[in-house]
């Protein structure tokens, strides 16, 4: 029988992908998501994706009680931890609602997991959590010193895991993947991003104004020290993501690893800047989109990049795909979903 795996956050953008992946590697995925940033109707778009109907319930992971009964009639190898708040500048504003739904939800989820039997856990963490540092790239072994409230809650998460999978008789082991930044969608067109308030990052802001919904992009600073000016990123595919949590999933459960907590980042390795990723757009579109030059947004570095050696090591994972993919992706995904309204209304 498959091994069954809770995938918290299940419904979101990056949790979506991961169900797909786990399908296709074997697993019976185990859905819990509490719909906070997640449209009802990805779940048909799985189940068509799939071809299998999924499990799913609606519960928030801070109900400990309601996780133990689901735990107790879904027994699970596994778990993969995405569901949390993540919006830098709204944590800053209320950092007490994301320490309570991110750090006191990890809590009570892995305290239910543990207590259930425990297995592999894979926790979805950030690049985030390195702050402002001047090291590229960013490597493992680098201080985690995160500079704003979202940063700390993923940072306090990695470590609330390592704590408990190294305390004595723990039954859970625990590998935290650092991203870089995802982008892209599934190549059927069926799951991607799909923010349900503004949103703050470049890839799906850049779609907002190539259909129109936003007049310009904002380019945020144009004085930075890198080739253009522009700030640089990791851009990584979420379809290369989620297959890199069936990597991490499956090391874990082969007994791969000799310490039970492990940090991992995920990034291509690849810089590419804001221009970059702009031009990839309009060669994909065929046109030019109307850009403006703003201010640096407070808290930005210039760069971000990757060493993704060590995943390439221990979980003999690489990325794929390359960023014209991931653009070319977006795209067919953001055509799809303005197809079916899902841009128009809530559904
Ligand atoms: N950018 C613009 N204009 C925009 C939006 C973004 O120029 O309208 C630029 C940014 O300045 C940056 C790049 O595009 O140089 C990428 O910005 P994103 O917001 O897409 O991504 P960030 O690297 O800022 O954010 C990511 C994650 C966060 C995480 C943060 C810090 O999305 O969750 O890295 O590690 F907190």
């Amino acid at each position: 029988m498959a091994d069954k795996i809770l995938v918290t956050g299940g419904l979101g953008y990056i949790g979506s992908h991961c169900v797909v992946a786990l399908c296709e590697a074997g697993f019976e995925p185990v859905i819990v998501d509490n719909h906070s940033n997640a449209r009802a109707s990805v779940l048909e778009r799985l189940e068509r994706l799939t071809g299998r109907s999924m499990t799913c319930y609606d519960l928030d992971i801070r109900n400990r009680a309601g996780l133990e009964t689901l735990l107790q009639r879904e027994p699970c190898s596994g778990l993969i931890h995405l569901a949390a708040f993540k919006a830098v500048g709204e944590s800053v504003a209320r950092p007490l609602v994301y320490y309570d739904n991110n750090v006191g939800g990890s809590v009570s989820l892995f305290d239910a997991f543990e207590a259930a039997g425990g297995g592999a856990i894979v926790f979805s963490s950030s690049a985030t959590v390195y702050g402002e540092v001047n090291a590229e790239p960013l490597h493992e072994a680098l201080p985690v010193q995160p500079n704003n409230p979202y940063g700390q809650t993923k940072a306090m998460m990695e470590q609330v895991l390592a704590d408990m999978v190294r305390a004595p008789g723990a039954r859970s082991q625990g590998l935290a993947l650092r991203y870089f930044n995802p982008a892209g969608a599934h190549d059927s067109a069926l799951i991607g991003e799909d923010p349900k308030d503004q949103p703050n990052n470049l890839f799906p802001i850049i779609v907002q104004v190539a259909v129109g919904q936003r007049e310009s992009l904002t380019i945020f600073g144009e004085d930075y020290d890198t080739p253009d000016g522009t700030g640089v990123r990791d851009y990584i595919h979420v379809v290369d993501l989620a297959q890199a949590h069936v990597k991490a999933l499956q090391a874990l459960l082969g007994g791969g690893f000799e310490v039970p907590f492990t940090a991992l980042n995920l990034g291509t390795g690849t810089p590419y800047s804001v221009r970059e990723v702009v031009s990839a757009f309009e060669a994909e579109l065929g046109r030019s989109l109307l850009q403006t030059l703003g201010p640096r947004r407070p808290g930005d570095v210039a760069t971000l990049l990757a060493d993704p050696r060590a995943a390439a090591e221990q979980l003999g994972w690489t990325a794929e795909r390359g960023l014209e993919a991931m653009v070319t992706d977006a795209w067919r995904w953001a055509g799809a979903a303005r197809q079916w309204g899902l841009w128009d209304e809530d559904d």
